[in-house]
């Protein structure tokens, strides 16, 4: 077994994410990460069982009595929620996930109020943190802190998990669980995802979001991805690469009532400005056609679906909130849920949740 203790840091940076994946994963050797840190670490056979244990989690949760089992489970855990970007809906839906798994919690969510402003490293600062409780659960805006936090610790005398709750402009992995389990149910009555296309739209170069889902999508058969952008804004090289190397379905353009017609889920992104170098660049971008509007939602399918990380400015006009196709509202409680699943998975209570009395 591949082990983190076993690797300098200089050999595991220089290694790629999926030969990075087994040092993650859990020593238990039940496939569920121990870090969790990007897309690349889940397959479908872990993503089946998480939206399974998902399902289940809220299953137990209606009842009272499942509600207070629940709280028992971690009720022996603390987690620390290190959140040094803004964050309304990854912040709370962590933390609601901690609280439904009984985990006692803290945060730093302001660099400014922490060490850090007196020029601590910030390796020190998560080492610090890392002292008082049995998992990190952080959001930064450089892109390989979450990676290296994760292996000094488990080279430290404190060795706890970290989970990426978004790494700069590089990867969100959780909002990728969210969004898939928000497709799988959406079609899992309609002959599930398999064969589905999927359309991104807006800032396809700096969100996110967008590289972790569009790379979970491939490990389902035949899912079309579509990517529409203004041209400075289109998907990044990276993103494309996989899909050529795994030999998905794709096409890049910038028709976004072309690509709403064929799909069967549209995911919208807002403008990530924050990445300007120069404040105001992106506002020079015409982004005029690249609004899912009343238009858009004559010309998508009854079963299709529209999806948003959130949050949204205008790139998803209001009129579309009350259509039964709306997914964004829903997709935001799932993460609730599936992040309540990570963490439950996280400390090896996977079997135990599925096979409870509740
Ligand atoms: C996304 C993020 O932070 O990357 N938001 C989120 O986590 N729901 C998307 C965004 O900020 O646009």
């Amino acid at each position: 077994m591949a082990k983190i203790t076993d690797i300098s840091w200089e050999d595991f940076s220089a290694l790629s994410l999926e030969e990075k994946r087994p040092y993650l994963a859990r020593y238990a050797g039940d496939g569920m990460p121990y870090h969790t840190l990007f897309a690349q670490q889940f397959d479908r056979d872990i993503l089946e069982r998480l939206c399974a244990l998902s399902n289940r989690i809220r299953f137990i949760n209606k009842s009272k009595e499942g509600a207070l089992y629940l709280k028992s489970v971690l009720a022996h855990k603390r987690a620390m929620l290190y959140f040094s970007q803004p964050s309304s809906r990854t912040f709370l839906s962590h933390l609601n996930a901690c609280q439904l798994l009984g985990l006692t919690t803290s945060s730093v969510r302001d660099a400014a109020t922490s060490s850090e402003a007196k020029g601590e490293s910030k390796i020190d600062t998560i080492r610090t943190f890392s002292s008082y409780v049995d998992l990190i659960i952080m959001r930064c805006p450089e892109k390989g802190l979450a990676e290296q936090s994760a292996w000094e610790l488990s080279n430290s005398e404190r060795p706890i998990p970290i989970l990426n709750a978004g790494s700069g402009k590089d990867q969100h992995p959780t909002q990728a669980l969210l969004d898939i389990y928000t497709l799988v149910r959406s079609f899992e009555e309609k002959g599930g995802l398999d064969g589905r296309t999927v359309t991104f739209c807006g800032d396809l170069l700096r969100g996110r979001t967008v590289r972790s889902l569009s790379y979970l999508l491939t490990n389902f058969n035949d899912v079309k991805q579509i990517f529409v952008a203004p041209k400075e804004l289109q998907v990044p090289e990276d993103v494309i690469a996989i899909l050529k190397q795994k030999g998905v379905r794709y096409e890049i353009h910038d028709d976004l009532k072309a690509a709403t017609r064929e799909s069967d889920a549209v995911y919208m992104t807002r403008i990530q400005d924050e990445w300007d170098e120069s404040k105001g660049e992106s506002a020079k971008i015409d982004t005029s056609r690249f609004k899912f509007g009343a238009e858009e939602l004559a010309l998508l399918g009854k079963d299709g679906i529209i999806m948003h990380p959130l949050p949204r400015r205008d790139e998803i006009a209001t009129c579309c909130d009350h259509d039964p196709r709306a997914m964004y509202w829903r997709q935001m409680r799932n993460g609730m849920w599936i992040r309540a699943a990570l963490i439950a998975s996280t400390f090896g209570y996977e079997k135990e949740l599925m096979n409870c009395g509740y």
